[in-house]
């Protein structure tokens, strides 16, 4: 009986660990989405419009980043890149995050997305990023 609970305890934490997401982490991309970047990509992280490969004025909308588009294709570094870069460059129209958002507030900001992503969607990226 108490082997188990151990045994159980282990496995649990082993799962914690695999997904380095803690709920603290995924509550500061939150609030570090809720003020940085709802404008563009909505609310819920769902995109503001329903077509956004259609571009608008010669630019591309903000994509959702719910797990409905594309982004959880690109592995965290990719991620990363894109939130410390934007797009501008590239010809986009995302502003880049480099400097006014901390290491910390980056990579709770990609816990976050990930806890909005749908179960097998999180179950593809691990198996393919971790
Ligand atoms: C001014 C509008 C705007 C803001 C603010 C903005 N984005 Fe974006 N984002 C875009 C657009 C537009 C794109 C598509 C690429 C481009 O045009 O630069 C994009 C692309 C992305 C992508 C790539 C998605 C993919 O499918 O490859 C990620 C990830 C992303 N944004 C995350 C964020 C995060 C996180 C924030 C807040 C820190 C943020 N964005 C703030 C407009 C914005």
């Amino acid at each position: 009986m108490k082997l188990s609970a151990l045994l159980m305890f282990i496995f649990l934490t082993g799962c914690f660990d695999s997904n380095a997401q803690t709920a603290d982490s995924v509550a500061l991309g939150k609030a570090t989405f809720d003020k940085n970047c709802v404008t563009c990509h909505g609310k819920s992280a769902q995109g503001l419009v329903t077509n956004w490969k259609t571009p608008i004025n010669g630019k591309y909308p903000a994509p959702p980043l719910n797990g409905s588009a594309h982004a959880w294709h690109h592995s965290p570094k990719l991620l990363l890149k894109t939130i410390n870069e934007g797009g501008v460059k590239l010809g986009g129209s995302m502003p880049g995050f480099k400097n006014t958002l901390s290491t910390d507030e980056k990579q709770a900001l990609l816990d976050y997305l990930y806890s909005l992503w749908p179960k097998n969607i999180q179950q593809r990226y691990d198996s393919r990023f971790e």
